[in-house]
């Protein structure tokens, strides 16, 4: 008898998305599994949006940036969406789903599976690299490239005008993007939320380096970074407006318009924004994600459910959802301690 397996994308989209669906399903294929694409993460299992992927849908995808399947943050924990999820579920004939996504999707998944008994496989994805029980997610090597090239061209134009250039980087509540991009990007000072900062010993960083005849510096800010409580550095507005949970950003040009004002050192503010996640995937996360959809399948068939695929070390491994659920992985000590050398 035939076996039916969906499969979603949900949560913020991320390069290499579509390895991941073109390696499910040609696993799939080999097996004689079908697989049933699910459109806009839970929302279309909530509205019966689903198509079967063949080989020839996804033939040749896995260089594009975004998911074929089209996603969202839709959470389905309400007992509407349940049910409906439920009909859908029992029409299409799912003998499971495979679930690709971040800390949220991932968290949705595990209570889906605990709660309400769907066999789920979880596949960790994000740019930030915060999802706990994975080395490593797909999505990252590639946000990291994009956010060193940018502090490439920063450091030209900030050197020629002696001037500081301050860099506003994605990463949720973890400060990975900006201590990976300013390790290799070769930042002067890396503020991330692990490490609250005083805006005092900013400045004082910035006009030591002026007198040691370094007249420009690079800042990489992670957009949750934060000041240390005890400094008075945003207004409570100000606070508010930055660190949503919706929706993070604006620190950069609080911590710019401050070294300016304290300093009198030419100051410019780059926020790089959406840029860090959208085009073509690097060839590692086009390998992990790989990786990770081919492993997903054969989890599946072995009814390895309530999982999550994931990276130890080199190897492709899992860790139960359960594990994963309601955490965020912090910056790892050694390497911030190793970026801290290169500070001032
Ligand atoms: O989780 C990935 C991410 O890009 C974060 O770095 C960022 O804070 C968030 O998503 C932005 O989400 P949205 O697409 O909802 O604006």
């Amino acid at each position: 008898m035939d076996k039916y397996l969906g499969l979603l994308t949900g949560g913020g989209d991320c390069p290499g998305l579509n390895a991941v669906i073109r390696a499910v399903v040609r696993r799939a294929v080999a097996e004689e599994i079908r697989v049933l694409g699910v459109h806009s993460g839970w929302q279309g299992l909530i509205d019966g949006d689903i198509e079967p992927l063949t080989r020839t849908s996804v033939a040749g995808i896995q260089y594009k940036g975004g998911t074929i399947l089209g996603t969202s943050r839709c959470n389905p924990l309400n007992e509407e969406s349940l049910r409906k999820i439920r009909a859908n579920w029992r029409e299409y004939g799912l003998d499971g789903l495979i679930v690709v996504g971040g800390n949220g999707t991932l968290s949705c998944s595990m209570r889906m599976a605990r709660d309400h008994g769907y066999p789920i496989i979880g596949v960790p994805k994000t740019i930030d690299n915060d999802v706990v029980g994975t080395d490593t997610s797909f999505g990252f090597d590639t946000a990291v490239s994009i956010a060193t090239e940018a502090i490439d061209r920063l450091h030209t134009t900030a050197e020629a005008h002696h001037r500081v250039m301050v860099v506003e980087v994605m990463g949720r509540h973890s400060g990975w993007i900006a201590t990976y991009s300013g390790i290799a990007g070769g930042a002067d000072l890396i503020l991330i939320p692990e490490k609250p900062f005083r805006i005092s010993q900013v400045c004082d960083l910035l006009l030591k380096r002026k007198e040691m005849g370094r007249p420009f510096s690079i800042v990489v800010v992670a957009e949750d970074a934060r000041a240390h409580p005890d400094e008075e550095f945003l207004t409570e507005e100000q606070r508010e407006r930055i660190y949503r949970e919706e929706h993070l950003g604006g620190i950069g040009q609080q911590v710019g318009r401050q070294i300016q004002e304290r300093t009198g050192l030419s100051t410019r503010v780059t926020v790089l924004g959406y840029i860090q996640r959208g085009g073509s995937p690097s060839a590692y996360d086009r390998v992990l994600a790989t990786r990770l959809g081919v492993h997903a399948v054969e989890m599946s068939r072995r009814g390895e459910y309530g999982r999550m695929a994931s990276l130890a070390g080199t190897k492709i491994d899992s860790v139960p959802l359960e594990e994963v659920a309601d955490k965020h992985r912090p910056v790892d000590e050694e390497i911030f301690h190793t970026a801290e050398v290169f500070f001032g």
